[in-house]
């Protein structure tokens, strides 16, 4: 990893970091012998484990017949997994008004913290049953009912935690798209769960940046009207104030004065039968009745949501989880892993539209009761201290974010960390990336100063939950590794050839060998492709995609991705789809993305481009890729390095060696075994055209 002194990381990794004194004598569990205990408990008897942990939860009836049952070998039949099959419950009424019901109405569930440091809200646990309910019944108004997928595509505000709540309370299906994809993505995921309604608000600031959401939302009904799909009903958030009327500012403007709320009010356009104001439906709903909504009881193996995760061969894959085995595996993790206390404040800076906000913004922390933040804005907005306000400003006790938001808040310097009162900290977690050692050391001791318990969880869109990580106090840390399971998950990590490797092993491929509740099902309506992406490469196993090693002492290490796939600042990427963006362009010929080292975003996107004859590469020319990148997949996509490719590195049978590709990106000259390629002078040509910044 790029930002790695190697004596550092040697250094780091020989030491043990105890968990905290005060952690080992009052959390959930304390000390390693208690972890192995439950550990080897949740393995021997799944049934025990996980049925005790159910018995908190409301069902409305038992399971019909297992309590659990899958199969993980393809060759031995159709994959499948089932926890609980035929039991009926409620995600929503479980993290509502089984808590209400035990007299935690009053109790925050959320505050709410925008762009601009001076917007703040909170909601207790009785305002947001009601507002849930109200949502709900509007929904039911427009027609729509359990099985039906909702798209979802919102800032990070209350209401939208309202209406996927909303959603799940009548077993309808959300499919949250995060607010960063561009109108194309949008489309094409609507399109592929035939969502009958996309909920959304008519702008957002990130920053200084004005985003107009509604008109994103418009473009991409329009490419689903031109795909002969017609979406019914479109419900937006009026989240910008009403008195910004008189002129609008265009997309991407910045503020006047950045540190106020913006004062002009976006051009917002129409359409009568489909468009309608969330606060207008809402108002009707201002009745007894209006506000009282039943949940619909549901299987525990019926959809609760889809989220779509970027696939190796481009087409992104609906990732659907199920409603029983997600609340508790979401609950289950949220409270050992952050050993959550009842007067604990929980934030976690993850956007809702990844899943790190699913189970770990909503579902998680409102399963045990727990009060957490929402936070609309972006870590250096007004400053780069604005995260320690925040913290400061809620005492925030138990805090999650990604390594990259840690290393691009380390080169701002300690001052902004040091100017506030962090003494409420007592869990930090990572997620989403390696995190360097270098960053987790920044992370423990000027944030945590050196008395917090640092988790770093590893985990996947398809596994629901965390499945390795520490606990806070019990597991002695090693920075930069995930450490052991969870309860209930049996990694082990392979050889090329499928041999499992019990002791140290330098890299191996890392896979699950039997499922755990909060697992994914299915790829949304096509099964076949979740068996082939995640069963097919070692049969019997889960296979992550991701590469590990295993330490002397046992620890985990993840080594990073093993496809095709780019992890730009915790976000996976797949090269195939930025590749068919940029072939589009009428001036390329052949594209090659590859992985290339970032000392903040942990990776990039480094692009090889062979142009169609009679084209040159110029400055004009990369604007465009990438504006094309931007449009087709969302600005976070966007490449960031474009090199000239007279010609790509191909073996004899046309496969591009994207290991040559990885090597030429850094200047590394030292390529290894060439001789199955069928023209070495090309590397030459490749190494000469590297741009000269780098
Ligand atoms: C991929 C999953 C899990 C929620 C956010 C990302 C990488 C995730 C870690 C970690 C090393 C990590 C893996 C994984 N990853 N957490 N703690 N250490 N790598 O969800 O978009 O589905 O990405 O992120 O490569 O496979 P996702």
């Amino acid at each position: 990893m790029a930002n790695c002194n190697t004596e550092t990381m040697e250094a780091a990794n020989n030491k043990l970091f105890q968990p905290p004194d005060d952690l080992l004598n009052s959390a959930h569990v304390q000390g390693m012998d208690n972890y192995r205990k439950m550990y080897n408990k949740s393995i021997n008897d799944p049934e025990a484990f996980w049925g005790e942990i159910a018995k908190d939860f409301h069902w409305e009836s038992q399971p019909s017949g297992k309590f659990f049952d899958y199969n993980f070998d393809y060759t031995k039949g159709p994959i499948f997994i089932k926890w609980m099959e035929g039991a009926r419950t409620n995600i929503c009424y479980n993290v509502l008004d089984r808590h209400i019901e035990r007299g935690l109405g009053d109790k925050i569930a959320f505050y709410w913290e925008g762009n601009d440091p001076t917007d703040t809200g909170k909601i207790t646990f009785q305002e947001l049953k009601t507002e849930v309910c109200k949502f709900a019944n509007v929904l039911k108004n427009l027609g729509i009912q359990k099985g039906d997928r909702v798209a979802i595509y919102m800032p990070m505000i209350t209401e939208l935690v309202v209406a996927m709540l909303a959603c799940a309370r009548l077993g309808v299906i959300h499919s949250i798209v995060f607010g960063g994809y561009s109108s194309e993505a949008l489309a094409s995921r609507v399109l592929d769960a035939k969502c009958c309604a996309i909920l959304t608000a008519d702008g957002m600031w990130r920053g200084t940046k004005l985003i107009n959401l509604k008109t994103i939302v418009d473009g991409a009904i329009q490419l689903c009207e031109k795909s002969g799909y017609h979406v019914d009903h479109c419900v937006m958030v009026r989240h910008l104030s009403p008195d910004e009327q008189e002129s609008e500012p265009e997309e991407g403007d910045t503020q006047p004065t950045p540190a106020k709320r913006p004062v002009k009010r976006l051009k917002i356009n129409w359409v009568n039968s489909r468009d309608k104001w969330w606060h207008e439906l809402m108002g009707e709903m201002n009745t007894k009745e209006g506000k009282t909504c039943d949940p619909v009881w549901c299987n525990a193996e019926d959809p609760l949501f889809m989220l779509y995760t970027s696939g190796s061969t481009g087409k992104p894959k609906g990732v659907l989880h199920t409603v029983g085995g997600y609340m508790i595996y979401t609950a289950t993790t949220f409270k050992y892993v952050f050993d959550y206390q009842p007067d604990d404040i929980f934030w976690c800076t993850a956007d809702v539209g990844w899943i790190t906000g699913h189970s770990y913004v909503c579902y998680g922390p409102l399963a045990n009761g727990a009060t957490g933040v929402i936070f609309e804005g972006i870590p250096y907005y007004p400053d780069a201290g604005r995260y320690w306000e925040i913290v400061e400003k809620f005492k925030v006790t138990k805090f999650y974010t990604a390594p990259t938001a840690i290393r691009c808040l380390m080169k701002y310097g300690d001052d902004f960390v040091n100017k506030y009162d962090l003494s409420s900290l007592k869990v930090l977690g990572s997620v989403g990336e390696p995190i360097n050692p270098e960053a987790w050391l920044w992370y423990y001791n000027v944030v945590g100063k050196s008395k917090c318990a640092i988790v770093d969880t590893f985990w996947q869109t398809e596994t629901g939950g965390h499945v390795l990580t520490p606990l806070p106090g019990a597991t002695p840390t090693k920075p930069g590794s995930a450490t052991f399971p969870f309860f209930g998950v049996v990694p082990a990590i392979l050889t090329a050839e499928g041999k499992e490797v019990s002791g140290p092993i330098e890299e191996g491929y890392l896979v699950f060998k039997q499922p755990w509740p909060g697992i994914m099902r299915t790829v949304y309506e096509n099964h076949e492709r979740f068996e082939t992406t995640y069963f097919k490469k070692f049969p019997g196993y889960y296979c992550t995609g991701d590469g590990a090693r295993r330490d002397e002492d046992g620890y985990i290490w993840i080594t990073g991705r093993i496809d095709d796939m780019v992890n730009v600042s915790g976000h996976l990427i797949s090269t195939a789809e930025i590749e068919s963006a940029l072939i589009q362009h009428p001036s390329v010929a052949e594209a090659a993305v590859v992985s290339h080292p970032h000392s903040v975003k942990g990776e990039s996107t480094y692009c090889f481009i062979v142009l169609n004859e009679g084209h040159v590469m110029t400055e004009k020319l990369k604007t465009e890729l990438k504006v094309k990148v931007r449009s087709k997949i969302g600005p976070f996509a966007q490449p960031d390095h474009i090199q000239y490719a007279p010609g790509l590195p191909k073996t004899r049978s046309g496969k591009i060696m994207r290991r040559i590709l990885r090597k030429i990106a850094v200047g590394d000259s030292n390529l290894g075994d060439t001789s199955t390629l069928a023209d070495e002078s090309v590397i030459d040509l490749l190494l000469q055209h590297r741009p000269e910044e780098l």
